[in-house]
């Protein structure tokens, strides 16, 4: 017997290793992994790109009928698309970071996304990461965790990421970037980022990746009753 499908929420702050953890969780046990912030990035890169969002944060209100034109889908796997065009490294600047939680505050930029998220996850067994899969788009999902990770434990995560890709970060911004973005979405009136009562609180300031897939697991197998046989999953 295999676990059966259902879907698991991963949510929690910025840079605490949620893709990391649902990826593994896809791998290890045949999910489809779905980042729903690669969506709020790829909004927030087009409205950059359309002119649709000054530096100092004002969201032009044309970005709404602007969405309806809008092409953002996965493919393949984890790699994001606009149209016919890759934008996985683009959404993963600081640029489109540091514009990513006001656009992910607005209501209709929300609604426009959970609708995408809801039909990338038609054919179930899915984990998706985000800040509000466990409360507000999957709130029935059978799996949540929240993750949390100490502030200087994820900004050297997020520094060591940025620099393994090319880009040369200055810590100090960094640290802020994160502190600045876990505030808005944390204070934000629609979604805003909070643990889901239901769900489990995973800190792995001090944890491995071994550690982390063996504490997923052991809740995984606890939920479905599999704790004593190991060799069904
Ligand atoms: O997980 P991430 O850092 O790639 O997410 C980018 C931003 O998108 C994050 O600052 C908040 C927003 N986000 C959100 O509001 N709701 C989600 N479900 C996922 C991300």
């Amino acid at each position: 017997m295999r676990i059966p499908d259902i879907t698991i929420a991963i949510d929690g702050y910025s840079s605490t290793g949620k893709s990391t953890l649902a990826k593994l969780i896809a791998t290890h046990f045949d999910f489809l992994y779905l980042d729903s912030g690669a969506m709020y990035r790829g909004v927030t890169l087009f409205a950059q790109e359309q002119g649709l969002i000054s530096p100092d944060n004002v969201i032009d209100p044309a970005l709404e009928a602007a969405l309806e034109g809008l092409d953002l889908h996965f493919a393949p796997g984890t790699v994001l698309y606009m149209g016919d065009r890759s934008i996985e490294k683009e959404i993963r600047t600081m640029e489109v970071s540091s514009q990513v939680s006001p656009i992910a505050a607005v209501p209709y930029v929300r609604s426009w996304v959970d609708a995408r998220l809801h039909a990338f996850s038609e054919a179930g067994r899915v984990v998706m990461d985000g800040r509000d899969i466990g409360t507000t788009v999957f709130p029935d999902a059978e799996i949540k965790i929240f993750m949390t990770a100490r502030p200087e434990v994820r900004a050297q995560r997020r520094f060591d990421e940025l620099v393994s890709k090319g880009e040369n970060p200055v810590f100090e911004e960094v640290m802020k970037n994160l502190q600045e973005r876990d505030y808005i979405d944390s204070h934000r009136e629609t979604s805003p980022l909070r643990r889901a009562e239901d769900a489990f609180e995973l800190n792995n300031s001090e944890m491995g990746l071994t550690e982390e897939i063996a504490w997923a697991e052991g809740l995984i197998r606890g939920k479905f009753g599999l704790l004593n046989a190991p060799e069904e999953l």
